[in-house]
């Protein structure tokens, strides 16, 4: 495909359009605005904020993040401020510095889920909802909704119901099969998945004998888990027809190729946030070189791995 078009790194998640395909995973980047010191946020795919709950959260006991080879183990327990300070006090400032917001949403009951959703329905510059069913610290919600396909699928089609905004649902890793997860989401009206959340890990301090988190288990990220992650994106875009958004351990644009050609059609940059707070907009840079360079556009890519 010839690259001559106004912006080579657009792309189309079904009803979501995104400048580029480089999106800030949630709970990696806060609500976008504490990166402004290092980063021009406009400049980012999108910013996938942290999880967002009717009521604020506090979390879980600390510690809530630890090292571990090649990755980090993080039990926060989907601690933030809740809509209304979001909406009130954030939005403001993250529309007037254009950044393109996807709200990652939590809730402990579809019905929570619903409301949630509908309320965004009238929050300006909410580009789209990430419906987090898959995340392993909590207990109720998260993960609990999406290990199988049934309880997927309900809080999907709920949430379908209360929203106009295009919708992404966030898969775990920790279902017996994702590909089955993934259909029953894909069937219940969620126009686009990004996947894999974490996997459930343990770290133990062997001087004190305890776990090194303060609830015992969490969800490992990090250069670790990516050839599970890339795996799965591959699984799941042979088993649907909606696009993927890959992530699960991205530290470079070559990890970011491997996604594209496992699967996605756009990705989500998590841990590497941390060290390097850059890394999303440098990407941004290297993906458009290599289209031009290629003359190609992103989805030229997707799915292309040779078997
Ligand atoms: C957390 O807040 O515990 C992590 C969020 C997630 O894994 O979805």
């Amino acid at each position: 495909m010839n690259n001559t078009a106004k912006n080579i790194l657009e792309v189309n998640l079904g009803p979501l359009k995104l400048d580029n395909p480089i999106i800030a995973a949630s709970g990696t980047y806060g609500y976008g605005l504490e990166y402004t010191d290092f980063v021009d946020i406009a400049k980012i795919g999108g910013i996938s904020v942290k999880g967002i709950s009717l009521n604020p959260r506090i979390g879980n006991p600390e510690p809530r993040i630890c090292e571990t080879p090649s990755g980090m183990l993080n039990s926060i327990g989907l601690a933030n401020v809740g809509f209304d300070v979001f909406v009130n006090e954030m939005m403001p400032r993250l529309r007037e510095l254009g950044a393109s917001v996807i709200v990652n949403t939590y809730g402990t009951s579809e019905s929570e889920f619903a409301e949630i959703a509908k309320r965004f329905n009238d929050v300006e510059g909410i580009k789209a909802l990430e419906v987090n069913i898959s995340c392993p610290n909590v207990k109720s919600g998260g993960m609990h909704f999406g290990i199988s396909g049934k309880p997927a699928a309900a809080v999907t089609a709920a949430v379908r119901k209360a929203t106009n905004l295009p919708m992404i649902v966030k898969l775990s890793p920790e279902a017996a099969d994702i590909t089955e997860v993934a259909r029953a989401v894909e069937d219940a009206g969620a126009d686009s998945l990004s996947l894999i959340n974490t996997l459930k890990g343990m770290s133990i301090d062997v001087n004190t004998r305890k776990p090194r988190l303060g609830v015992g288990f969490g969800g490992l990220s990090g250069p670790a888990i990516r050839p599970i992650a890339v795996r799965m994106v591959n699984q799941v875009f042979n088993a649907v027809k909606i696009p993927l958004i890959g992530m699960g351990g991205i530290t470079s644009f070559r990890d970011v190729l491997e996604f594209f050609l496992a699967g996605a059609s756009a990705v989500q940059i998590g841990t590497a946030n941390f060290s390097n707070p850059q890394i999303c907009t440098e990407i941004v840079d290297e993906f458009n070189n290599y289209c031009i360079k290629n003359n190609i556009v992103p989805s030229d890519l997707t799915g292309k791995v040779i078997l």
